[in-house]
């Protein structure tokens, strides 16, 4: 089964928004770096990018089954959504929250992280490098 790399909303955008926060490598970039560590890992990837919140989730239950486990930047869903909470609640997959940039190092409403409560682990703040320890890391896991 594929490793799921689920990106949430605006991170369509990378390279353009806010590159002094988030860096100039555009999101299918970030997509070639992850498919390059995973062959050399040896495992699949199945990378994705949604802005809507219903389609995280339903991307989220589909991990349930079709998933060696999850890689999610769920971006401003991390700080607000329950309901993506109780979805990964769900899931018994490794699951990895990931983070461009540092959250707790940020504006206090990104303090809190409703996806990391229900992660195994999060790797924030290294940029893109992040996808690909987080890949590392998911790979070990399974
Ligand atoms: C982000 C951090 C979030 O706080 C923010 O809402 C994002 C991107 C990151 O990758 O650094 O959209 O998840």
């Amino acid at each position: 089964k594929p490793v799921f790399i689920l990106n949430g909303p605006n991170l369509n955008l990378l390279g353009r928004r806010e590159p002094h926060i988030y860096g100039t490598q555009t999101l299918k970039q970030v997509e070639s770096l992850c498919e390059a560590k995973a062959i050399t890992l040896g495992v699949t990837i199945d990378f994705r990018q949604t802005n809507h919140e219903g389609v995280l989730i339903d991307w989220v239950q589909e991990a349930m089954d079709s998933a060696s486990a999850l890689i999610l930047n769920a971006a401003g869903y991390t700080h607000t959504s329950i309901a993506l909470h109780d979805a990964l609640k769900a899931l018994s997959i490794p699951v990895i929250e990931v983070h461009l940039s540092d959250p707790a190092q940020r504006e206090s409403f990104r303090h809190v992280s409703y996806v990391g409560m229900a992660a195994t682990q999060t790797i924030a703040g290294l940029g893109a490098r992040g996808y690909e320890l987080a890949l590392e890391s998911a790979a070990s896991l399974v």
